[in-house]
């Protein structure tokens, strides 16, 4: 057997001191390579590529795109993808679930769930997704389903590529290693990665101890930045702060197996190698991550509440300007100045639905208990949510001083599209059945003769 992994020489730069070296930037034209002059100057296709590698193109979107929106990636791999392929087998999906999946009525209520607990068993990250929401429709590439991955396991000569969509990994407990084609990412809690349509990985725990997250599978337009209007070039999520992996590769001859999620199944082949063989690439269409401590809020600094979308990270548009395929928003530390205002987030009804987690602290809507990290909820399109009696009581009353909301993250998954609830998520024991019921615990505070 022959397994040797090679890193970049490139100069990148790296989060940490003993980790994975990145490339600085989002959506760059990057170019790395793991042996020198592996890479083509000059030209993609060459008649014959140095190393004896080949060539290949991964096209994110269609060559007609604008140049916006245009994404692809040149590949020079051991073998081509096609080498990798076989007779694939339809195997069990778990609790993986894609839209349209109609198993359960839509829900006409707020939804919260417990943190799922880590099993006792070993399980793989393929093994390891549980569905709570689907949204949209896959064939039309639009929509999103919200996921849980619970892993107890690395996965070791298992290989997996998503052609339903690009996924956005969002840790809550646990770090893992993203050992994909175009060079290694670890994320732990607080940073986020996302992994294109169609790019191949092994997911690793460090250190294999369990990891537990959220994962947002996006069907529609790929995640891109949001425009900051006014804002103007800074601020939110800087460009310079997401990163991408330098090349590197296995060249390692093991029976292996390769499990494609193409049309809402899982298909399997047996291979004798691994695939996570490109030795150098060059683009624009690459997996990613960002540490989200590094985002820079922008909000009210006299009076008043802006709308969330101050906190969009990323956006996945649709063909609707303004009205996203998928906004993922966070809440993160922030200071809260203003005066004369009731800080938290306002009651509300809108047309958006919105999956929400809680990486860690409390979330300063919901401060009654109930919400905690590792937990989720769902409140869907029209359908009215805000804060508890808890948050509602103390904010009404608090002194408004300048304050900081300190040791929290929480996060949002908001969809044009109305979440479906799994079977699985209506029926697991962590499903909160008193939450629909919340808002009741508001008082009438109305008195007539008191302006
Ligand atoms: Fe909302």
């Amino acid at each position: 057997m022959n397994h040797s992994v090679r890193p970049s020489l490139t100069p990148a730069q790296s989060s940490r001191t003993d980790g994975p070296a990145y490339l600085s930037g989002f959506g760059n034209g990057f170019e790395t390579e793991a042996l020198p002059g592996a890479l083509p100057i000059g030209r993609n296709s060459p008649q014959k590529c140095a190393y004896g590698l080949y060539a290949e193109q991964l096209s994110g979107s269609p060559f007609t795109a604008p140049r916006a929106t245009n994404e692809r990636s040149w590949l020079y791999r051991i073998r081509p993808t096609v080498a990798h392929w076989g007779s694939f087998e339809k195997v069990d999906a778990g609790l993986w679930r894609t839209a349209p999946c109609t198993e359960m009525d839509m829900p006409l209520a707020p939804l919260r769930w417990n943190p799922l607990p880590l099993p006792e068993t070993a399980q793989t990250f393929l093994e390891g997704i549980h569905t709570v929401t689907t949204a949209g429709d896959v064939a039309a590439q639009s929509g999103m389903g919200s996921h849980i991955y619970l892993v107890t396991r690395s996965m070791r000569d298992e290989y997996f590529y998503n052609a339903d969509g690009e996924m956005l990994f969002v840790p809550q407990q646990g770090e893992l290693r993203l050992w994909t084609e175009f060079g290694i990412i670890d994320i732990e809690p607080g940073e986020i990665a996302v992994i294109p349509r169609g790019v191949k990985l092994r997911v690793e725990l460090r250190d294999e101890q369990p990891a537990r997250g959220y994962l947002c599978e996006n069907y529609g337009g790929a995640f891109s930045l949001p425009e900051r209007g006014p804002i103007g070039a800074n601020c939110l999520a800087n460009p310079r702060d997401f990163l991408t992996p330098v090349a590197a590769y296995e060249d390692r001859d093991a029976p292996s197996t390769m499990t494609v999620k193409w049309g809402g199944n899982l298909w399997r082949t047996e291979l004798q190698h691994s695939p996570l063989d490109v030795v150098a690439w060059h683009g624009n269409y690459a997996p990613y991550k960002y540490d989200l401590r590094r985002f820079s809020p922008v909000g009210p600094i006299l009076f008043d509440h802006a709308d969330p979308s101050i906190f969009t990270v990323l956006t996945s548009p649709s063909e609707t300007p303004g009205t996203a395929n998928i906004d993922f928003v966070i809440f993160p530390e922030r200071w809260l100045v203003a005066e004369n205002t009731f800080r938290p987030p306002w009651y509300h009804m809108n047309v958006m639905s919105e999956f929400m987690g809680l990486i860690k602290g409390v979330y300063d809507a919901k401060t009654g208990g109930g919400f905690v990290p590792g937990g989720f909820s769902l409140h869907n399109c029209m359908l009215p949510h805000g804060p508890d009696m808890a948050a509602f009581e103390a904010a009404s009353n608090a002194e408004l001083k300048p304050h900081k909301l300190e040791g929290t993250l929480a996060f949002m998954f908001e969809t044009r599209f109305p979440q479906r609830v799994t079977r699985y998520a209506a029926e697991v024991p962590e499903f909160q059945t008193e939450y629909t019921g919340y808002g009741r615990g508001l008082r009438k505070h109305f008195d007539p003769s008191r302006p």
